[in-house]
């Protein structure tokens, strides 16, 4: 028999996305519609804009998904959709979507967790090399989190961010220090950019404080950047560099990625501690996925830890680590095995802790 074939529809953010998927973890067709460009002139997400251009495109989305695999809904398994958490009104687009596409062609249908699915995509068509237990650390711009992925359906969140995210620290500090190609076709954006210039500085000429190092959150899972982010604009105010010379901007670079990337470090080693300690659960990998995971100097941090674990470190390639439909169908195919089934009349949920 044929692997499953899942079609995963996307709509909490900003993002209107929706692919096709097979159990083996094969991406049959993927097609991903960004408002960056809505949202840009109002300085951040407009949530009714967002749910006037997922309404506007969903269908359009899934027809061009439907096309390049050449399929039609009558050759889909099953529908999976994220249920939350998210903006209510951009929810809401992608579930009546998924919802009616699922009841007309009598397909199951699986609501799912934005957050579970990024968490399981390390796991896409490997399985065997990314087995539960597993320790999970999100870091992206729209997530920072560490969290033990026990099964599907079966977290443990152990650490956030109590402030702002870890790829919006490295961009504002990349704006911050006004890299010079900051506005051109980096991939990967700001924090790529500013990674770039990190390679010709020297960290140690500007050192900055490290996060969370009081003895009452000394010992907390958790994350914060906002202590970094305004101990560079303080410097910047106070004329502490020159932002129009090089060497500056590489040695200002090098020291907030380093601190970003010790703090992401000894915050995954409490994560780790916790997991054996509180949880009782012997993790059989670490796994990092988010933008922000593609960057080097975090890679090496992160990998340092789990050697002294003894450890695999797996990071997904970056394009899946972004939001989009690929994640929401693999989901599915991981709730649909275990019979994980929603019924036609699902809601949205918010809020929806892990
Ligand atoms: O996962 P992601 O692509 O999408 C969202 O969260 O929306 O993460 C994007 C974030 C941005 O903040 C970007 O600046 C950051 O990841 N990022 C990086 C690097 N590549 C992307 N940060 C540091 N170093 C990088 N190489
Ligand atoms: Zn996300």
């Amino acid at each position: 028999r044929r692997p499953v074939r899942v079609l995963g529809l996307e709509t909490s953010c900003d993002d209107t996305a929706a692919a096709i998927v097979t159990g083996d973890g094969n991406i049959l067709a993927e097609t991903n519609v960004h408002q960056h460009k809505v949202h840009e002139e109002h300085g951040g997400i407009v949530p009714l804009l967002a749910a006037d251009r997922h309404l506007q495109k969903i269908p359009l989305v899934v027809r061009e998904t439907l096309e390049k695999a050449e399929m039609r809904m009558e050759d889909v398994d099953a529908v999976a959709v994220t249920r939350g958490p998210g903006l209510p009104a951009s929810l809401v687009v992608g579930l009546a979507a998924g919802k009616t596409l699922a009841a007309v062609h009598a397909k199951p249908l699986i609501g799912v967790h934005h957050m579970e699915a990024h968490a399981l995509m390390a796991r896409m068509g490997a399985e065997q090399k990314v087995q539960f237990p597993y320790l999970c650390l999100l870091i992206s711009g729209g997530h920072t989190l560490s969290l033990v992925v026990h099964d599907v359906n079966h977290h443990s969140l152990i650490g956030q961010t109590r402030d702002e995210s870890i790829g919006v620290a490295f961009d504002k500090v990349a704006r911050e220090i006004e890299l010079p190609w900051i506005d051109a076709q980096v991939g990967g954006g700001p924090g790529a950019a500013l990674e770039q210039m990190a390679r010709e500085g020297n960290a140690a000429r500007f050192p900055m404080p490290m996060p969370m190092n009081q003895s009452t959150t000394a010992r907390d899972p958790g994350f914060s950047f906002s202590g970094i982010m305004s101990h560079v604009a303080r410097m910047r105010e106070q004329r502490a560099f020159d932002h129009t010379c090089r060497q500056d901007q590489a040695d200002l670079a090098a020291a907030f990625q380093q601190t970003a990337a010790k703090h992401l470090q000894k915050k995954a080693a409490l994560a780790l501690a916790h997991a054996a300690d509180a949880l009782n659960t012997r993790v059989t990998c670490m796994v990092a996925s988010g933008g922000v995971a593609s960057n080097q100097a975090v890679r090496q941090s992160l990998s340092a830890l789990a050697r002294r674990h003894s450890l695999p470190l797996i990071c997904p390639p970056p394009r899946l680590c972004t939001d989009n439909g690929v994640m929401i169908a693999w989901a599915g195919i991981e709730r649909l095995r275990r019979g994980l089934l929603d019924p036609y009349d699902v809601d949205f949920i918010q809020r929806w802790p892990l």
